[in-house]
């Protein structure tokens, strides 16, 4: 219902023509335009509590006067031919908005990172997924969902994990939360004292950051070298830190992976230490030299690692669908957390996704994501090493969805490159402490053929001048 008033009975004007004032005020500011239909008179007077005599006192003198035209059984409505005349209403003017959100939901920006190729998801297919979901829920599909994560969906998420990623985990141990940073939250409420200490990696990713601060966490910034985190350096600078959070498959944003001697490193500390770490496995899907490197989470035998994956990078992130794995005996405590914090996912997308992974849609599309992102990946260096020289050091990553290039000036360059509608990250923003590196980060999965890689490299080579 358009009409955002209370009627005041206090009022000496008549209900009937506050009424009428309202629709007149609706139709000058734009909220009702012509052509517009307007409620019935029997539903509106239900709605507002008012005999219907009222109404349709109201609605005969907006007609009379032409704002508004009945259509007989077609109903009424806003006069089409109308232009707004009268005085419009005095509103307070809303301020712009003057933050730089991290996130605008707009159409993304050439080598903007953190995106999968959204051409190529399969849309179709999904329609018809969710169009099915749609048709055969019960009411389970419309009542609360569970706080933990739809049933099918988690059920799906410990086969998937139990044979890609070798973690071997119950269903009860999965909890299904609105993205990333809604996993850190359920950790950081379930398990993190106040003033709690927590290695980060550094560089490291933003949202963990702010999330972990926020969380009043005392973040210790680690060294990431060409092994990954440098556990030796973590345990010098904070040994009782009872939290580290790592992306050891493709470091976030240097994508090295941490190596065996480094995993075992940091499981034996946490180990001895009784700490947590926080495992953001957040694009391991995507390896194109060499095997696929199981999960630091498979190597767990005392439950000391939080295991974290996401759909945003494999599906879409507008979907926002992660997942946290916790050790068995903690279980009961996350789920009263998840309880609390009622951070519940939409049983559509829940029951879409567990559709697409368990009628084989998902390996399908990793398969074809993986052959299309070697090839943009590829198409985006020689583009970059054509247009700035062979001289231009990129980072041998063996996965991921973004590449590193080492430049200097990043953060100037960056923004430069922003006027010119590319989004290169500078790399430089992604350290919390000194050791800072500059470069640029750029995302390689919305590139579409080599010409326009060729056509980008070249805009960005004359953005750096
Ligand atoms: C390092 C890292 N972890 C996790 C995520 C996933 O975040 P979300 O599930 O909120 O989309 C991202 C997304 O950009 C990321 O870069």
């Amino acid at each position: 219902m358009i009409l955002p008033f209370e009627l005041d009975r206090s009022q000496t004007a008549p209900i009937y023509r506050q009424l009428y004032q309202r629709f007149r005020e609706s139709i000058a500011d734009g909220r009702l335009r012509p052509g517009d239909r307007v409620p019935a008179v029997r539903a509106l007077a239900a709605e507002l509590n008012l005999a219907r005599g009222t109404v349709e006192a109201a609605y005969q003198l907006l007609i009379g006067e032409g704002y508004l035209t009945a259509r007989g059984a077609a109903g009424t409505i806003v006069t089409p031919q109308l232009t707004p005349v009268g005085a419009p209403t005095q509103r307070a003017p809303v301020a712009p908005t003057t933050y730089q959100a991290t996130h605008a939901g707009t159409s993304p920006l050439a080598l903007q990172m953190g995106l999968p190729a959204l051409d190529a998801f399969p849309r179709k297919l999904w329609t018809r997924l969710a169009g099915r979901q749609l048709r055969q829920a019960g009411v389970e599909g419309l009542v609360y969902p569970d706080a933990r994560g739809h049933a099918p969906l988690r059920a799906a998420i410990a086969s998937y994990l139990g044979i890609s990623r070798g973690i071997s985990c119950h269903p009860e141990q999965i909890f299904v939360c609105a993205g990333y940073r809604a996993c850190l939250d359920l950790i950081s409420h379930t398990l993190m004292g106040p003033g709690a200490t927590c290695w980060l990696e550094e560089p490291g990713y933003f949202m963990a950051r702010n999330a972990l601060l926020e969380a009043g966490a005392q973040l210790v910034p680690v060294p990431v070298d060409d092994q990954g985190l440098d556990v030796a350096q973590g345990i010098a600078r904070a040994p009782e830190a009872g939290f580290a959070v790592v992306t050891p498959t493709h470091q976030s944003p240097l994508g090295v992976s941490l190596s065996l001697p480094r995993r075992l490193a940091l499981l034996d500390w946490a180990n001895r230490q009784g700490s947590w770490i926080i495992e953001d496995d957040y694009d391991s899907e995507y390896r194109y030299q060499g095997k696929p490197l199981p999960a630091l989470k498979s190597l767990d035998q005392q439950g000391r690692v939080l295991y974290t994956g996401t759909f945003s990078k494999v599906l879409f992130p507008g979907l926002r669908l992660a997942y946290l794995v916790v050790p068995a005996e903690q279980t009961p405590a996350f789920a009263r957390q998840a309880d609390r914090l009622h951070n519940h996912c939409p049983h559509l997308q829940q029951a879409t996704v567990a559709a697409f992974l368990n009628e084989g849609h998902f390996a399908r599309h990793l398969n074809k994501m993986r052959g299309l992102y070697a090839r943009r990946r590829q198409w985006l260096v020689e583009a970059l090493h054509q247009a700035l020289g062979e001289h231009l050091q990129i980072d041998p990553q063996a996965g991921g969805m973004h590449v590193v290039a080492g430049l200097g000036d990043d953060v100037q360059i960056a923004q430069r490159a922003r006027g010119e509608g590319i989004a290169v990250e500078p790399l430089s923003q992604w350290y919390l402490g000194d050791g800072i590196r500059q470069g640029l980060v750029m995302g390689f999965t919305n590139v579409l053929s080599a010409e326009q890689a060729a056509s980008v490299a070249l805009r960005l080579g004359r953005v750096i001048g």
